[in-house]
């Protein structure tokens, strides 16, 4: 099943695993200075016309990362030799916000043309998502090079790992030096996100560990057959906020995904207590989430002079003649 959501995917960066390459935060500050600023600008303006893009670009952010590392290659568009990532099953329907990526890259081209990678552009659309809709905000480490390939076949045989329990996502994430305090933080993206019926259409029918009431009021977004594509904010209580709600949202039983909610059993579950610190205080699930979003963000980089920096981040670039 196609699914949009950062839990179930999170599982497929297991894979590559970590890369403590050299990014650093002051990388474009001679070739490029103003590339932050521009990457912001245009967040900043996507987000005022529609709140629900910055879920979308903080999810390409993770996709992208998820999959073969924070190179990318979800951006690249289906040629007739090589089929993308993008139209994978994980992605199809589920992944969003091309457009602005490519209206970024147009802009950053104009300015610094053939400087700025699209990998680097993910993870600061990503970061200024968060800050832009109240969240915390972080030193952002750059550098990071494209790829020249897109990884479709990880893509879809990890497709297939998908009903991963929580049990076995909190073991692949321990794997590779995450806490559970981190992981459990880095679901609280959620807090902006929107999932698409047919994703939690089980969950708010036939699931006992739902609040009765928010069961209902789902269910009239989302009948039984039909609306399958249509998206539903995950926190229903501050939709375009980043902020605890998620938590406070799972701890009264109204977690719209299943994988959420378990999350949060009320019966000693092996996240329950971290859940109930994160509801409690948002200082606290900010500077978890601050930590394991930097990491999670160097996840298998290319740099120095592995892959390119692409001009157009939908190709490769041709060959040099
Ligand atoms: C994607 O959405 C379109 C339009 O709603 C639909 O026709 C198509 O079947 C969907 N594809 C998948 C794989 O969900
Ligand atoms: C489909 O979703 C829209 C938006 O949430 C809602 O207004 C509409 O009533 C839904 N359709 C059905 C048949 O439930
Ligand atoms: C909440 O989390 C913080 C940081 O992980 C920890 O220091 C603190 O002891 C926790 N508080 C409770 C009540 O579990």
């Amino acid at each position: 099943m196609a699914s949009s959501l950062l839990l179930q995917l999170c599982i497929i960066f297991v894979v590559f695993g970590l890369a403590f390459a050299q990014l650093s935060e002051n990388y474009y500050a001679k070739s490029c200075p103003q590339a932050k600023c521009i990457i912001k600008d245009e967040v900043r303006k996507t987000i005022k016309k529609e709140p629900g893009m910055g879920g979308s670009l903080l999810h390409l952010h993770f996709h992208d990362c998820g999959v073969g590392g924070c190179d990318g290659s979800i951006l690249l568009d289906d040629t007739p030799k090589t089929p993308g990532e993008k139209s994978s099953l994980i992605n199809v329907n589920s992944t969003w916000g091309y457009e602005v990526i490519d209206r970024i890259k147009a802009r950053l081209e104009k300015t610094c043309p053939g400087v700025v990678s699209c990998a680097d552009i993910l993870a600061a659309a990503a970061r200024d998502s968060v800050v832009t809709l109240g969240g915390p905000t972080w030193a952002l480490p750059l550098g990071r090079r494209d790829s020249t390939e897109p990884h479709r076949m990880l893509t879809d045989t990890l497709g297939s790992l998908f009903n991963a329990n929580l049990q076995a996502l909190v073991m692949a994430f321990k794997q590779q030096g995450y806490t559970m305090e981190e992981f459990v933080a880095l679901t609280g993206s959620h807090t902006i996100g929107r999932a698409r019926c047919l994703t939690f259409r089980k969950h708010i029918y036939d699931d006992k560990n739902i609040n009765p009431a928010f069961a209902k009021a789902m269910q009239a977004h989302c009948p039984k057959v039909g609306n399958d594509s249509e998206r539903i904010p995950i926190d229903s209580t501050t939709p375009y906020v980043f902020d605890n709600a998620y938590f406070k949202n799972l701890l009264q039983q109204k977690g719209l995904l299943a994988i959420d909610q378990e999350l949060y059993t009320g019966k000693g579950g092996i996240t329950d207590a971290i859940v109930a610190n994160y509801s409690s205080n948002q200082d606290i699930f900010f500077k978890q989430y601050v930590t394991a979003i930097t990491k999670f963000g160097q996840t298998g980089v290319l740099t120095g002079n592995k892959g390119e920096v692409r001009t157009n981040c939908r190709k490769v670039n041709a060959p040099k003649a």
